[in-house]
């Protein structure tokens, strides 16, 4: 046994109205029953502090924030602001971020340190692209990416890594069972070398395409402590089952 709790944590994105609300009231009843495994949902920052009303048992988090506590940035949204509301975590490098909005390592590590500082915990995401993973560089790109927005501070009460190959996320493709030892090993290697022991005690999740029917094979590897999971967290139908296996793993 590592001693890590398995997370599971899924990832809304731009999904869901007030409509929504029941759903996860549905997956937060679900969670309660379960006890070895910690369980939060990512939500459009418009439904934070209504998910938390209707389900206040759950742990509700955000997708990104702003690595400023406050200034002229438009549209954009501070930690401060998310904690204020009853956030207890936020993404932050999400590979859609990085690409959408072009956010570099550097961002990405001062995002997680405002998160820290307004008392969230931070999921931080990394992964390789179709392009690299065929050219044979993921464990080079990930461990790069990890050695450069490795916050100050690095702790397992607040900061979770999230390996996501960019190539797996919505497209129903999962690499190999061996592939994805062999990176959250290398994560596990680089967290040693960069914060020492602490390393053993953060959790790594495995994020793209996970579903019901992989989640009890991924989540039995060594180093893979939970999961980031986008499609199949929108309804309780398809997350429970993941959920489940996570208590079980
Ligand atoms: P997916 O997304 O589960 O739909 O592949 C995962 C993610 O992007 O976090």
């Amino acid at each position: 046994m590592s001693g890590r709790r398995k997370f599971v944590t899924g990832n809304w994105k731009m999904h869901g109205l007030g409509g929504s609300l029941s759903e996860i009231a549905s997956i937060a009843a679900s969670a309660a029953a379960l006890d070895d495994v910690d369980v939060a949902l990512c939500l459009p920052a418009t439904l934070i502090a209504r998910a938390i009303n209707a389900a206040p048992s759950l742990m509700i988090g955000a997708q990104d924030c702003h690595q400023e506590r406050n200034g002229p940035h438009t549209g954009c949204i501070s930690a401060a602001m998310l904690a204020e509301i009853g956030a207890m975590l936020t993404i932050v490098g999400h590979s859609e971020r990085r690409q959408d909005q072009q956010e570099s390592d550097a961002d990405i590590k001062a995002k997680a340190e405002a998160a820290r500082d307004a008392g969230l915990s931070v999921i931080l995401c990394c992964g390789e692209s179709e392009v690299e993973h065929d050219a044979g560089q993921a464990v080079a790109r990930v461990t790069a990416q990890i050695a450069a927005s490795m916050p100050g501070g690095a702790a397992a009460d607040w900061l979770t890594i999230a390996y996501e190959p960019i190539w797996a996320i919505g497209t129903g493709k999962v690499p190999g069972m061996d592939d994805v030892a062999e990176m959250h090993g290398a994560i596990r290697t680089k967290l040693r070398e960069l914060i020492g022991k602490e390393a053993d005690a953060i959790r790594i999740l495995y994020g793209g395409s996970m579903n019901g029917g992989n989640a009890a094979q991924l989540l039995a590897i060594p180093d893979v402590d939970g999961g980031l999971v986008g499609g199949a967290s929108l309804s309780a139908e398809k997350f429970v089952p993941i959920i489940e296996a996570a208590a079980k793993a």
